[in-house]
């Protein structure tokens, strides 16, 4: 390329590069996917290998991150926060560690292998073991003070333990990951969704927009979590390698992942790259890949580092789970509450092996800030086993025939009109019986969180509404198996079960019947308190606002939304329908009173489902307390995937052991219907 247009594209890719930095740091808005952003700095960093006289200080490529931003004070780092290269394959794999090799000739090289967590860096200075200080990584050399913030991860230790022989260092800063599990996420987004809230598009954008809130009461209400994996500044330094250093982090409490190896070889980091590939979806947190690093900290001295990222360690990234498509259509999708939600109707694609046909475009601030078009082709994403979401649009391709999408003002379902909300992105179908929002209810109401009716599906359920069986909950109760086997592809035999599963649900217990009704603002943990102070429906029926209000974990808005649906005849008619039909649970205590793990001592060891925190929760709602390492004293040992060293120990001293499955028994066992 002639030094003019090479000089002309370096310019454009700056520009583009620190616009798609801003988006992704500042505004937690990326426009483009990883892949791509990398694809720009590698053609970046060629232009600038090839004509020197070009390069600068202050591209992109050799500054990581976005400037701060001004809401937060700024914090300088003791040592930088320094990026990862990545290496695509194999190929550029052994290239990485070819170059490692010949820097350090004849000598033995370890790495240590662990999940690349897809999350935001934060950098956490201890001094004499307490925490002084939290930031973000800002440019690298300066990132935002957002102390208040991380202080409410109930993950991060204030205080350094210091158990055995990790002494503590008089100052250290501990790098890690701030991440939101994915089930955290799901229930996150369920929440906002139902209050009228823009939804977030995945787990990272969620952790750095909760991470980022000039109001730590924000950050404390969502379920933040930190994994630790690097550090920078150190004194006195006395580890020698990595691995040691993320030992004494784990001693210290931090959490460390579960999944990090060790290898010598580019078959077993390939071995693992792969497992991890393959193991990804059934992860607690979001992961994009592997990072390898060398162990010996003398060895990681002497490799250096270049201006963005160590020579000692890279990232080998998954494939992208990613596809361009075209949006044929964009069609308002009715919620159980009325809420009109723009679905984007895609020419269906295989994205990392699932074909996808349409993706929730969430509310019109989002259509209108991506600027999405019906017509567009999109990218989409699949990160983790979120749902997919589309990217953004290729600007580039548009050829001038796409339409904007406007919101309908009639409901699609029914046709009655459709509200603006109030100072809300929200528009809302008003009708009263709406098929759609009927449809949207039953099917929560069945779902295996509220009543768990098994065998009655959204297929099934439209077949009841459309034969006019069904025009409310109360109805299912009334269902013949006559009726039922008349419905297309109905045999007796399904219709029998389906019955008996439905008269089933009638022994739920009342905490799940609350959440089951699909009161707004209403989910699980709030209809626990609920059936808890009340006992049983009537009584709640009848609880007035301030009554609700004193609750402890009730809101205003949540008391306020419990009183409207219930000063509603329909609703009211509803429940004493129900009632007849004999739906109506009393609460019990747990099980005569005794808790499901009543005075048992637990050891958690590998990955679960839910988070270590949560699994802690629950533990001791039932009585129970979780311990940290195996003694005699201990009853059981929860085991998850990849469980670690203390299964060997809990086998020898004859611990129990237990794995995610029987500990949901146990649970559930403890509660009665
Ligand atoms: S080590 C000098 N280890 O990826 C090396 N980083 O692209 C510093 N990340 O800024 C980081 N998982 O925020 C390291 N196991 C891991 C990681 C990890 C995720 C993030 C980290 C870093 C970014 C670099």
């Amino acid at each position: 390329m002639a030094k003019n247009s090479a000089a002309k594209r370096i310019a454009e890719l700056r520009q583009q590069l620190e616009e798609h930095n801003r988006r992704y740091y500042l505004l937690d808005q990326p426009l483009v996917s990883d892949a791509e952003y990398d694809a720009l700095l590698r053609e970046l960093q060629r232009l600038e290998a090839r004509h020197p006289e070009l390069s600068s200080p202050s591209s992109p490529t050799q500054r990581p991150g976005a400037p701060p931003s001004d809401k937060f004070e700024s914090s300088v780092h003791l040592r930088p926060m320094l990026s990862l290269a990545n290496v695509f394959d194999q190929e550029e794999l052994e290239d990485f560690l070819e170059r490692t090799a010949k820097a350090l000739p004849g000598e033995e090289i370890i790495y240590v292998l662990e999940p690349k967590l897809d999350g935001v860096a934060v950098n956490l200075l201890y001094e004499r073991g307490r925490l002084i200080r939290g930031a973000t990584r800002g440019n690298g050399a300066t990132g935002e003070d957002i102390t208040a913030n991380v202080s409410t991860i109930r993950s991060l230790p204030m205080k350094l333990s210091a158990k055995g022989k990790a002494s503590i260092p008089g100052k250290i800063e501990i790098r890690g990951e701030v991440v939101i599990s994915k089930a955290d996420f799901a229930r996150l987004n369920a929440q906002r969704e139902e209050a009228g809230e823009p939804a977030f598009a995945n787990p990272r954008n969620s952790a750095a927009g909760s991470l980022r809130q000039l109001d730590p009461r924000i950050t404390a209400a969502r379920p933040l979590d930190c994994f630790v994996h690097s550090h920078g500044w150190i004194e006195p330094m006395k580890f020698k390698s990595h691995s040691e250093f993320l030992a004494a982090a784990g001693r210290w409490g931090f959490r460390v992942h579960p999944l990090i190896r060790r290898a010598r070889s580019a078959a077993e980091i390939v071995e693992y790259h792969e497992h991890l590939s393959r193991e990804r979806d059934r992860l607690e947190v979001d992961i994009d890949g592997v990072v390898i690093k060398v162990d010996s900290i003398e060895q990681q001295r002497r490799l250096g580092e270049l201006a963005r990222s160590p020579r000692w360690a890279t990232a080998f990234k998954f494939k992208p789970r990613q596809a361009v498509t075209r949006i044929n259509a964009i069609v308002a999708s009715v919620g159980r509450l009325g809420s009109l939600t723009p679905v984007a109707e895609l020419e269906p694609v295989n994205v990392g092996g699932v074909t996808v046909s349409n993706a929730s475009l969430h509310n019109m601030d989002e259509i209108e800030r991506k600027d999405i078009r019906v017509g567009d082709r999109v990218v989409i994403e699949r990160a983790g086993d979120v749902i997919p979401y589309v990217v953004g649009p290729l600007v580039d391709e548009r050829r001038g025939n796409e339409q904007r999408f406007v919101m309908p003002d009639r409901c699609p379902s029914c046709g009655s009109p459709v509200l603006r909300e109030q100072d809300a992105a929200a528009f809302r179908c008003s009708g009263s019986a709406c098929p759609a929002q009927l449809l949207e209810r039953l099917k929560h109401f069945a779902s295996k969180s509220a009543m768990d009716i098994d065998g009655l599906g959204e297929k099934l359920i439209s077949q009841l509404i459309d034969s006019g069986l069904v025009t409310n909950c109360a109805d299912l109760y009334g269902l013949k198996k006559e009726d039922l086997s008349g419905l297309e592809r109905m045999g007796e035999k399904s219709a029998a079960n389906l019955t008996e599963a439905i008269a089933q649900s009638r022994t739920r217990s009342l905490e799940r019947l609350i959440f089951a009704l699909g009161i707004r603002h209403i989910g699980e943990s709030a209809a626990a308190v609920l059936a808890r102070a009340f006992t049983t429906l009537s009584a709640l029926e009848q609880a007035s606002t301030e009554q609700l209000e004193e609750l402890d974990g009730i809101g205003p808005e949540m008391a306020s939304s419990l009183t409207e649906f219930f000063a509603d005849p329909a609703n009211r008619e509803l429940i004493a329908a129900l009632r007849r039909a004999g739906v109506d649970p009393h609460y019990r205590v747990r099980s005569g009173g005794n808790r499901a793990l009543e005075g048992k001592k637990l050891v958690l060891t590998g990955t679960l489902s839910i988070s270590r925190n949560r699994a802690k929760d629950l533990i001791q709602e039932a009585g129970g307390s979780v311990v940290s390492s195996i003694s005699s004293k201990t009853d059981y040992l929860l085991a998850g995937s990849e469980p670690g060293s203390k299964l060997k120990k809990a086998e020898a001293a004859g611990v129990r052991v237990i794995d995610e499955e029987e500990f949901w028994n146990m649970l559930e066992g403890g509660v009665p219907l």
